[in-house]
């Protein structure tokens, strides 16, 4: 099983994690977070997160195959992800011809119940791209350098509807392990940035590998409070 990323090449600790950095990986094909299998997590745990066809969001994206599986579940499903190069592929991959229309400060492709807005998912906001009943994300929050996860939480806390239920997948390896993303996130911080308004729950822990390092893989379900 492939774990998170590979080694780097093109970049090195101490990199910028924004808007560019994300472009130069897509161009350069820089995408060792990419797998070409469902993430065992979403399998092992989305049933017991959102059972029944929802509205589905799927921050930053990538071109992941685990989209298709949502879709797969009855789920309607809307990613945000900065890279055309992605969007593209993930389309292209899949022998799917899109429509493209422009929606706000993004360009939105959508076919089979998959809309992915490409754009700088801190841009968005309800009246964009409606409200969501579930969230799904894995290698988002991680992805993200400390400084942006405050605003990366309040835009998904607009998004959800009450009583929304989330899978978040996290993983934990020693500070200066590997060069960050993914970054290292702990129980500590996931409770305090979602337990304000969410209940949160650990689903499981497991072992992975990142860049070659063995990590901890954790899967939270969390739930929107508010009725
Ligand atoms: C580590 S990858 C994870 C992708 C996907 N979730 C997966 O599991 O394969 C993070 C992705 O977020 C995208 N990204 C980073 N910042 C973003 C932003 N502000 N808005 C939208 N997408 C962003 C990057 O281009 C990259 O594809």
């Amino acid at each position: 099983l492939a774990g998170l990323g590979q080694p780097d090449t093109l970049f090195s600790s101490g990199d910028i994690v924004d808007s560019a950095f994300w472009q130069a990986k897509w161009r350069a094909n820089e995408i060792g977070f990419h797998q070409t299998d469902i993430h065992p997590l979403l399998s092992a745990h989305w049933l017991s997160v959102q059972a029944r066809p929802a509205r589905v969001l799927v921050p930053l994206c990538g071109k992941s195959r685990d989209l298709c599986w949502l879709r797969e579940r009855g789920h309607t499903v809307v990613g945000f992800e900065l890279s055309e190069i992605a969007v593209t592929a993930f389309y292209t991959e899949l022998g799917l011809v899109p429509s493209v229309q422009r929606a706000g400060d993004f360009v939105c492709y959508e076919t089979a119940g998959i809309a992915i807005y490409c754009g700088d998912f801190f841009n968005t906001s309800g009246a964009l791209c409606g409200y969501f009943d579930a969230v799904y994300d894995r290698a988002a929050l991680i992805a993200l350098a400390p400084a942006q996860r405050e605003v990366y939480v309040a835009t998904i806390q607009r998004l959800c509807r009450p009583a929304a239920h989330g899978l978040l997948i996290t993983v934990e390896y020693p500070e200066g392990l590997v060069s960050a993303p993914p970054f290292s996130i702990g129980e500590p911080e996931v409770r305090s940035r979602y337990g304000q308004w969410c209940d949160v729950a650990v689903n499981e822990r497991r072992d992975t590998d990142v860049k070659g390092h063995p990590a901890i893989e954790v899967a939270y379900g969390l739930v929107v409070r508010g009725s």
